[in-house]
């Protein structure tokens, strides 16, 4: 996977920095509006938290669908190579090329594994507010509707603690992804950071794109 980046499209890098906005978003908010302890500080409130925390949670669904369906258009079309081209410098930290193939084993699961605990957690959140009082929507613009009947206390309690659970779950893996695109910036560098998060293209990669 190390310079898969430099072959995405613009609108995969777009909808990947969007998702990492979005989570790192949730997060924060998310762990901020459930402390007991803090008072707010000027127009922000615990209410306009949770509005905006189930908002980022909410629009990660459909990011996360949009650009699964640009990783499969791009997985399917004719140019597209499975062949990774290890830069010089990666081909120096992975000597071997069995740990090269154990690295892009993890790499692979751990993106894999991303992509699903964010989902199991956005849609615990979703169904925990739809059993809740309040429901949901996108900054008070969108509504988005209920997938379950609403005020039944008890189902809401128990998606909510697997909501905090999965979370949990979601941080680490996010902590180990970042520590990995560190890793390819810091130490590494082979320039798979820039790329993933360089938002125009050059003209080399605009034609191996068409
Ligand atoms: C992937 C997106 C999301 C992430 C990463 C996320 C993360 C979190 C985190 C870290 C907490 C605090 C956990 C704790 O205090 O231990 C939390 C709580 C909460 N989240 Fe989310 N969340 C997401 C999506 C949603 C959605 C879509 C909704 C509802 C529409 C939602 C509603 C809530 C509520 C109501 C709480 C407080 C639960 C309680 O106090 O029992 N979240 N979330
Ligand atoms: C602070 C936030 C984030 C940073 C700094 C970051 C950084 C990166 C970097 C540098 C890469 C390319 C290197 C590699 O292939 O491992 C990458 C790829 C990837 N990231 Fe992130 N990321 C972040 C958040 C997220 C989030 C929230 C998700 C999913 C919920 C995610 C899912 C992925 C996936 C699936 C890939 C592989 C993409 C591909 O092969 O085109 N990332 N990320």
């Amino acid at each position: 996977m190390s310079d898969a980046p430099h072959t995405r499209p613009l609108s995969a890098r777009w909808l990947h920095l969007l998702l990492a906005v979005l989570a790192l978003g949730a997060i924060a908010c998310g762990y901020i509006m459930s402390d007991t302890g803090w008072p707010g500080t000027g127009v922000i409130d615990r209410t306009s938290l949770y509005v905006a925390h189930k908002s980022m949670g909410l629009l990660m669904l459909p990011v996360v669908v949009m650009w699964a369906l640009v990783m499969v258009r791009l997985v399917r079309a004719p140019r597209y190579s499975r062949q990774h081209s290890y830069s010089h410098s990666y081909r120096h930290f992975h000597r071997h090329p069995r740990l090269r193939a154990a690295t892009a084993w993890v790499i692979w699961a751990v993106h894999a594994a991303l992509l699903v605990v964010f989902m199991a957690v956005a849609l615990t959140g979703w169904i925990g507010s739809s059993y809740g009082a309040y429901g949901q929507d996108v900054f008070g613009v969108v509504p988005f509707p209920d997938i379950a009947p609403r005020r039944d206390v008890e189902q809401s309690i128990r998606f909510y603690t697997a909501h905090r659970q999965l979370a949990q779950a979601a941080g680490w893996l996010l902590a180990v992804h970042v520590a990995g695109a560190l890793f390819h910036l810091l130490i590494v560098r082979d320039r798979v950071f820039q790329a993933m998060f360089a938002l125009r293209l050059r003209a080399p990669q605009r034609r191996a794109l068409r």
